[in-house]
Order: C-alpha cells, then sequence, then structure tokens
C-alpha cells in the first residue's frame, strides 16, 4: 500500500514523469486526462491508475537518480553519472560527515545528503543566500533537509564545523582555499573538486602540489546510452559530451614519525 506523503513517480504511456509526494486529496491533470490520486490508496508501487479519459499511468517509487533529474536548477548542477563516482571516491555511507561548496541547485547535496543516512551529516556552504534557499527547497521536498546544516558564508573565511570526513568543492576558483579545505579535513581523508575547464584543473593542480596533498587523480566520466531495441541495438544519437573534470587528492596534514627503537 502507499501512504499519504510518500514519495510517487506517475509515468505516462509516452514516458512522461510526474514525482509527487503523495497527497489522496489532490487531482493530477495531464493531457491523457485527470487522475485521482485517492485511487492510489488501494494500489502499491508497480500498478497503474487509469485517467478519466481511459490512459493508464504507471506508479513508480523514485529512484535516487528520479529525485536528481527533478531538481528545480537555477545553476549549473553535477551530473548523477559523475556524482557517482564522487560518492565512491570520497567514501560517502551512513554516519560520514562531509562538508560541500558550494551547493548552488543542491544536486549533490542531495546525493551527499541520501548516503550519509539519519546520523550522518552534511555541511553545506553557500554565499548566496537564494541559492541557499534554493537547495533546501530541492531537499524538503524529498525530505533530507534535516540531514543538512546549511552555512551561508564565503569559504573563505573557513568553514569552523571541526574536521569532516569528506570535502567536495564545486567553485570557479578552488585553488584559492585549500588552506580552509585543510582545516576542515580529518588527515589522510579525501578532498573532491568538480572543474568545467582543462585551464581551472591546470591551476588547481598547481596549487595542491604547493600544499599537503597527496595521490592526485584528474578525470572525467563518459556516458553514452543506447537505444534500448533488441533488433537493432545501438548508441543513443545525442550524448552529453561535456560536464566537468573531476579532481581528487588525499589531505597529508603533518607526518607522525614514531621512535625507531635502539
Ligand atoms: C556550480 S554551483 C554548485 C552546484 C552544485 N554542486 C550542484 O550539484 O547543484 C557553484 C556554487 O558555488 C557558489 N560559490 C562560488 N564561490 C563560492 C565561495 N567562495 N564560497 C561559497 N560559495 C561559493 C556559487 O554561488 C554557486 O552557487
Amino acid at each position: 500500500m502507499i501512504h499519504s506523503g510518500e514519495l510517487i513517480q506517475l509515468v505516462s504511456p509516452k514516458g512522461k514523469r510526474y514525482l509527487r509526494v503523495f497527497d489522496p486529496d489532490q487531482e493530477l491533470h495531464t493531457h491523457d486526462g485527470k487522475l485521482i490520486l485517492r485511487e492510489i490508496c488501494e494500489l502499491n508501487y508497480g500498478d497503474c491508475i487509469t485517467s478519466h479519459l481511459g490512459k493508464s499511468y504507471t506508479i513508480l517509487k523514485p529512484s535516487l537518480y528520479d529525485l536528481l533529474k527533478n531538481i528545480k536548477r537555477k545553476t549549473q548542477v553535477i551530473y548523477p553519472k559523475d556524482i557517482g563516482y564522487i560518492l565512491l571516491k570520497l567514501s560517502i555511507g551512513p554516519g560520514a560527515t562531509v562538508i560541500e561548496a558550494g551547493c548552488g541547485s543542491g544536486a549533490l547535496t542531495m546525493a551527499l545528503a541520501w548516503f550519509v543516512g539519519q546520523e550522518g551529516r552534511v555541511h553545506s556552504f553557500e554565499r548566496r543566500p537564494e541559492f541557499q534557499a534554493l537547495c533546501a527547497d530541492n531537499l524538503a521536498r524529498v525530505k533530507l533537509l534535516e540531514r543538512v546544516v546549511f552555512h551561508v558564508r564565503d569559504i573563505e573565511d573557513g568553514f569552523a564545523v571541526g574536521e569532516a570526513d569528506a570535502v567536495f568543492i564545486d567553485v570557479r576558483t578552488p585553488w584559492e582555499y585549500l588552506d580552509q579545505i585543510l582545516d576542515g579535513i580529518k588527515n589522510g581523508h579525501p578532498v573532491g573538486f568538480l572543474l568545467p575547464t582543462m585551464n581551472q584543473v591546470s591551476l588547481l593542480l598547481a596549487g595542491l602540489e604547493q600544499k599537503p596533498f597527496a595521490e592526485l587523480e584528474v578525470l572525467e566520466i563518459f556516458l553514452r546510452k543506447y537505444k534500448p531495441v533488441p533488433e537493432r541495438l545501438r548508441p543513443e544519437d545525442r550524448m552529453v559530451a561535456h560536464t566537468g573534470y573531476l579532481v581528487f587528492a588525499r589531505a597529508r596534514k603533518e607526518r607522525r614519525r614514531v621512535p625507531v627503537a635502539v
């Protein structure tokens, strides 16, 4: 049974998707006619609901991917293909404490909040209040807001939330904030960056080399989708050719030397 307040995704016969918080008192008006959402109370995910024009809509449980595709955006966002790798490299899991900047529209914030679980925390830094508000709105809609602590300020002023398990930075000039990042990350833990141009990557690498960071990695991720037609299996005509370059490093703040026994 699907309960009031749960997230649902209704998929039309032509594949159009409607993501909603289920409210049995609402109706959904579509090109295929009106859907009386109260009927969903008797149904399960995977079942169908029929419009007053006789069109069948499938009810799906939204995945995190669906939620990310649905966020309201006013900034460039990090794409799911990049987010997947970021989560692995930063080892984001239940109970983790993560610092990110800037939150922008909140695509990465949403994924981080999902994976840190109820016990984890995302400290999200953003200098523009209107983007922080947009991010909070996007998170509230999918009920992940309470896992995020927002800080509306410039990261030039530092993080001041203690040392996190991981840090991810998506701002235009990250090489200007390397000292602040070192203060905000546990020694030996991972730091990641996303940058849209190679020029920025070069400047960041030059900066990282001057500071106690190790294990540098630079990469980009290509995703090519295929038309799912068994007898004519081939790639789709278009793909997103460029999103951003990813850079990862480990903080190596000080070396503790173990005295040699004599
Ligand atoms: C590309 S957006 C981030 C998108 C976000 N990662 C997402 O996945 O939706 C970059 C954000 O960084 C913020 N920003 C840039 N420089 C900053 C700084 N020094 N301190 C805090 N926020 C900053 C901008 O206001 C902008 O909202």
